[in-house]
């Protein structure tokens, strides 16, 4: 199981620090993702965890002021990078075509990506989830070689499920996730949003989900504790 942990614009350097220490010290089994904010990536002292962007330049580096490119992240060591979270989409007006070129940034260094999708609540309201996501799949691995598809990981997120307690059904995620299989049967698909020590017994009722994307429960390592503990037995 892979479970990233993406910290948002969160932590100040001095809440960093004792924040990193109870990190380290989780033992799982799952394969950890750590994905703090970028000035934090420099600052990485340890080990057990595979470091993550939470987002990379769309083009190489050079004159592209308060961007960091796929090759600066590779000289810090990280090894994933989020890329088309719903929070990008909105607020930096991401477009797929833009997701697309941050793909092929980061594939070129070798850094996979974590591809975010999902639908608004209207969409799914509408049943419009599966042409949301197909959509968003296909427009962000153009161009790609076989070779280079196989290595993203996709995360599935419903926007509606973002930051609000709420998740969808076990029947909704399996059904979201063999669509994301369908396109591409040999990659990872996470779940994400709201997923929680509370609810995780219940996820796991779902079969063909590969691991899980963190934000909220990410900050808080005894939670974060308790829910990986449940995700093992
Ligand atoms: P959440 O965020 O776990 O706080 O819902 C998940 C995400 O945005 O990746």
């Amino acid at each position: 199981m892979i479970v990233a942990l993406n910290n948002k614009c969160n932590l100040t350097k001095e809440e960093f620090i004792p924040y990193q220490k109870e990190l380290i010290e989780i033992k799982t089994s799952a394969k950890l993702i750590w994905c703090p904010s970028n000035i934090y990536l420099g600052m990485m002292n340890n080990s057990n965890l595979a470091i993550g962007a939470q987002n990379v330049n769309s083009k190489n580096s050079g004159a592209y002021t308060g961007e960091i490119s796929a090759v600066q992240l590779k000289s810090l060591n990280v090894k994933y990078c989020i890329v088309g979270h719903s929070e990008r989409r909105e607020y930096q007006h991401e477009s797929n075509e833009e997701i697309n070129n941050k793909i092929k940034q980061l594939l070129k260094e070798d850094i996979i990506p974590i591809l975010c999708v999902g639908e608004q609540k209207k969409d799914r309201d509408n049943h419009q989830e599966e042409q949301i996501i197909t959509t968003e799949v296909l427009e962000a691995i153009k161009d790609l070689s076989e070779a280079e598809k196989n290595k993203i990981i996709i995360a599935y997120e419903p926007i509606w499920a973002i930051g609000t307690g709420l998740i969808p059904t076990t029947e909704e995620i399996t059904k979201t996730i063999d669509v994301i299989k369908n396109l591409l049967p040999s990659n990872k698909v996470l779940y994400g949003g709201s997923a929680n020590e509370n609810n995780i017994e219940e996820l796991k009722k779902v079969s063909n989900i590969d691991g899980y994307l963190l934000g909220g429960i990410s900050l808080k390592p005894e939670k974060l504790k308790i829910f990986l503990k449940k995700l093992e037995k």
